[in-house]
């Protein structure tokens, strides 16, 4: 409690303009997930403005990733040396001690909340509510890993070992909340660091590394890199002493790092191709409301992202829902996030290959029912499509596309619609609309995914109550999942205790 006693206690409604070091929120009783901005209050769309505003100039992250290039093979051994000899001493504090600038970290993440949200909205397209969960997000993994590097200590039987060195290796769709997640739980187990944030959002990268620093994380234990030569890349990745490596992205990615290093031990949560099941005992409006949010948030670069929705038996035929769903995309308004008015913002690099076949080919027997239109000469400006008729089998159905397309299948019963979802090579989320509990019981029994969301959107997974992480190609290497009680112990290494007879 510590942390907590001399603060004030937190308005309900936080006035993020009032948000200081001081006064910033925090977690009062244990655990507790950071409240997202609330756009119900004028001041927080005055500051939202702000941000927006901001963001258009904006030259937050650009500096320090200049001067923290990996340029050269030759300065791949030094960096990893380097690195691993700081580690020793982060390693040899104590997890109170950890916990204790993990704590601080959250605090300045929140206080920081609005540089993090322009640095995104400028370089990933993404919208204020989309940034803003994602920085609480990264919040709760900080509150979280903290509460875990005091626990890891304490695992009956085996003495906590921390490793040396672990590699961050995350994605461009979540740039604030997956590598603050992989970079904190490294340091909670009390591992040195090396954080390569993706190319495409590598200055929101820098503002975190920047705001761990900050928060009294040593500069030596957590390096930040941009790789300018892909060579020393994967000399990096490929090093023998590389003890743990976090990566988020393709299944093809991971299975590239493994065949430069057999033995690597990869912590790999890469792709997914998932669906939303609507039976007809489903609350229609919700599955509605639920499916657009899940199949079109962030422009569905989302690897948990509703890729299909399966609508079974009467929804199958049901005016209602089709024009109800139709209705919902066709009125998203689509645009960059600078517009305020933004529903859905761009891709992230103009379309191309897979997703452009998504966006535009048709497969055997399908329509669309809204056709995706390029809405500018950029590329990257699409507005959601929505295809029927998807065959079971079909490249749609088995493809991970990463962007503003769903498609709809049909089955005659629950049964049929559990074998389409699981037919896929990936296991990440899955869904299931329905308010009988026979239904449920029968999915569950039935479902091959990691996360599984009844009456809820399939994205969004909210740390310590949803770990996350999939099956099948959904992940490589360990299948410890993220923002879960495992994620440390498997960060570390173990040696048995003497016994004590
Ligand atoms: N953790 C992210 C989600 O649940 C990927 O949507």
């Amino acid at each position: 409690n510590s942390v907590t006693d001399e603060v004030p206690e937190p308005k309900r409604k936080q006035n993020r303009n009032e948000e200081t070091a001081e006064n910033v929120w925090r977690p009062r009783f244990g655990f507790e997930n950071a409240p997202d901005t609330d756009p119900s209050l004028s001041a927080n769309r005055a500051w939202g403005r702000a941000i927006l505003e901001r963001s258009k100039t904006t030259e937050l992250g650009i500096q320090l990733l200049e001067e923290n290039q990996l340029a050269s093979t030759d300065e791949v051994e030094p960096l990893i040396d380097s690195v691993i000899e700081a580690s020793k001493a982060w390693g040899a504090k104590s997890g109170k001690e950890r916990a204790d600038v993990l704590r601080k970290v959250a605090i300045n993440l929140g206080v920081r909340r609005a540089d993090l949200l322009e640095v995104m909205a400028a370089e990933a397209g993404k919208t204020l509510d989309q940034g803003d969960t994602e920085v609480s997000e990264a919040i709760d993994f900080a509150n979280y890993y903290a509460e875990l590097a005091e626990a890891v200590e304490q695992v009956d039987g085996a003495t906590h070992k921390p490793v040396n060195l672990t590699l961050v290796v995350p994605p461009w769709n979540f740039p604030t909340a997956i590598p603050t997640g992989g970079v904190l739980a490294a340091l909670a187990a009390g591992s040195g660091v090396i954080f390569k944030p993706a190319t495409n959002t590598a200055r929101t990268g820098a503002v975190i590394a920047d705001i761990l620093w900050e928060a009294g994380v040593p500069r030596e234990v957590v390096r930040l890199i941009k790789v300018s030569d892909r060579e020393a890349g994967k000399q990096l990745i490929s090093s023998p002493k590389v003890d743990r490596l976090i990566l988020t992205g393709g299944y093809e990615t991971a299975e590239t790092f493994r065949s430069w290093r057999k033995d690597l031990p990869l912590f790999g949560e890469t792709s997914g191709k998932n669906a939303i099941i609507v039976t007809p005992n489903a609350d229609l409006d919700l599955a509605v409301k639920d499916v657009v949010y899940s199949a079109f948030g962030h422009a569905g670069q989302k690897c948990s992202a509703a890729s299909t929705v399966i609508l079974v038996g009467t929804v199958a035929t049901s005016k209602r829902f089709r024009n109800q769903l139709l209705d919902a995309v066709s009125s998203l308004h689509v645009s960059y996030p600078q517009d305020v008015e933004t529903q859905m913002g761009p891709i992230i690099a103009p379309a191309e290959g897979k997703l452009l076949r998504g966006l535009t080919t048709l497969g055997e027997g399908e329509e669309w029912a809204i056709k995706p239109k390029q809405l500018d000469d950029s590329g990257k400006l699409w507005s959601p499509g929505v295809r029927y008729g998807v065959k079971p089998g079909s490249e749609y159905h088995l493809t991970e596309y990463f962007g503003p397309i769903l498609g709809v299948m049909t089955a005659d019963t629950l049964e049929e619609a559990i074998e389409l979802q699981n037919a896929t090579d990936y296991g990440l989320t899955a869904g299931l609309h329905s308010l009988d509990s026979d239904e449920l019981a029968l999915w569950l029994s039935k479902v091959q995914a990691g996360n599984l969301y009844v009456n809820r959107g399939i994205t969004g997974a909210i740390v310590r109550r949803q770990p996350f992480g999939g099956w099948k190609k959904s992940t490589v290497g360990s299948g410890t999942k993220a923002g879960g009680p495992n994620y440390l112990v498997a960060l570390s290494d173990w040696e048995t205790k003497p016994s004590q007879a």
